[in-house]
């Protein structure tokens, strides 16, 4: 399972890419306006930035909704590097461009997918990724981890090479559950990576180890003073 990191800080991808455990990152255009970045230009010098400080996909978002101006600003972003993946909507527009991208060799990540039909139109048309976005289901009382089960069967029904990055995940009980139902990738903040990382016993033990050892060695000091 690959992970991806949810953002567009360029401290938390150098962090995440220091962990040694990030494939890849994923932006949106609010992660990139949360960062300050204005202007097109600064805008794909960041991206370029961040394919410098990962190695792997980093997904870059068009603005256009309309298919002209959505496969010219794919081919700009896609030209930033070969590890640029151009994410575009799941609308009519945006299955256009994943076909054009898909014959000319740009890989996409069709973004803001929120039902199984969604997702199926979207491998259908090319895309290399979709992002099923399973927190935002949540925040709506719908199961977010049941659409991405739905998406495995389907996938694997017809073995569609596109990869189900499940997105919007929010706890690290989202990126064990993916886990557990086989999604490709996962992308979320770092700190929802991180927080795997905490059990209580895992803490209690490291305590007392560390006491174990401290206490032995002042009894060895006691014993076997030294001269
Ligand atoms: C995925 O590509 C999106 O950027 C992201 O996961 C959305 O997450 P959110 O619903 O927490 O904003």
């Amino acid at each position: 399972m690959k992970f991806f990191v949810d953002t567009a800080n360029l401290d938390q991808i150098k962090e995440a890419a220091s962990l040694g455990i990030i494939d890849g990152v994923t932006t949106n255009p609010s992660l990139i306006a949360k960062e300050g970045i204005i202007g097109t230009e600064a805008i794909l010098r960041h991206y370029e930035t961040i394919c410098g400080l990962v190695d792997g996909d980093v997904s870059a978002e068009v603005i256009a909704t309309d298919f002209e101006t959505m496969v010219r600003e794919g081919e700009t972003l896609a030209a930033i590097h070969p590890r640029i993946v151009v994410k575009v909507p799941i609308t009519k527009e945006g299955l256009k461009a994943i076909s054009y991208f898909s014959k000319k060799g740009i890989r996409t990540n069709c973004t803001l997918i929120f039902s199984p039909g969604q997702a199926l139109l979207a491998a259908k048309a090319g895309a290399s990724y979709v992002s099923p976005f399973m927190g935002r289901l949540d925040d709506i009382s719908q199961e977010g981890i049941e659409l991405i089960r739905s998406l495995r069967e389907i996938f694997d029904n017809y073995a569609f090479e596109t990869e189900i990055l499940a997105a919007s995940a929010r706890s690290p009980l989202h990126i064990v559950q993916c886990a557990r139902i086989g999604a490709d990738v996962v992308t979320c903040p770092l700190s929802s990576l991180l927080a795997l990382l905490n059990h209580p016993l895992t803490q209690v033990g490291l305590e007392k180890f560390l006491s174990d050892y401290a206490r032995s060695q002042e009894q060895a000091e006691k014993t076997y003073p030294r001269v």
